[in-house]
């Protein structure tokens, strides 16, 4: 049957035909029909409304814009990364990181300068002979270590007890940061210079810095003689007995007691 009988039928049986209509000359010659055309038609399916029509459906419709999520911190993962650090150069001398000991929910955070010999060994804060000098001193403003934190501007121990450099506490200050962010305790207590300089961003001398009380990310924060110092300079243990007595004070004022 040739094309015109074929579309007498149709017409006759009431079914539309449709004939392609003769293209433009500038269509046809248009190299982009050409690539259009030589591509197979696809049937396009009626599209589906993109959700059931259930009013309920509507309310749990992403929103187009996500809030970006932030991880919440914790402390199992700042642990983990404090003891696989390698920030700076010290984690190849250290024979372990000493992330600080005590109580997790305290409200007096001691923060002293960088472990030393025995603290690399055994991994923990203040364990040698001026841990011991801290242990009396925190006693005699009625304190144990279980009722304090105790951490370092350092995580890890300079070769030779050396003081720490700038980019080794700049490296390793994020970490005491988040100590601080997540154990939020009342009072903050520098131990020493080193600390004492490097929380409150000064080259001040510490005989300078004592006795007065300070805000680090608003929380009171006072400085002590370090206990290493103490040891070698028995006449400032009258100015440590007032430095406790200050921070004593401060913190209660903090609770109101
Ligand atoms: N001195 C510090 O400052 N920190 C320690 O952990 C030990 C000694």
């Amino acid at each position: 049957m040739n094309n015109t009988s074929r579309l007498q039928y149709l017409e006759a049986m009431g079914i539309e035909s449709w004939q392609l209509r003769q293209q433009s000359t500038f269509l046809a010659e248009s190299p982009l029909v050409e690539a259009i055309t030589a591509i197979e038609p696809v049937s396009i399916a009626p599209q589906k409304p993109a959700l059931p029509e259930n009013p309920a459906v509507a309310l749990i419709v992403p929103a187009v814009i996500q809030p970006v999520m932030i991880p919440a911190d914790n402390w199992e993962s700042l642990q983990s990364e404090v003891t696989n650090c390698r920030k700076c150069a010290l984690c190849e001398t250290r024979s372990q990181t000493v992330f600080g000991t005590g109580n997790k929910n305290p409200d007096w955070l001691f923060i002293g300068e960088a472990p030393g010999e025995q603290e690399d060994l055994q991994g923990q804060p203040f364990v040698g002979a001026a841990g011991s000098l801290l242990t009396e001193m925190l006693r005699a403003i009625n304190l144990s270590r279980d009722d304090i934190f105790i951490a370092n501007i350092l995580k890890c121990r300079p070769p030779h007890n050396r003081d720490p450099h700038a980019d080794e506490m700049a490296a390793c200050r994020p970490f005491l940061e988040r100590q601080i962010a997540l154990l939020k305790p009342k009072v903050i207590v520098a131990v020493g210079r080193i600390a004492a300089q490097q929380l409150l961003n000064t080259d001040m001398a510490i005989g300078k810095l004592r006795g007065k009380v300070y805000r680090m990310n608003g929380i009171p924060l006072v400085v002590i003689y370090h206990p290493a110092y103490l040891l070698r300079s028995l006449s400032q243990k009258s100015k440590a007995w007032q430095d406790l007595q200050l921070a004593l004070k401060t913190y209660q004022d903090m609770k109101g007691v």
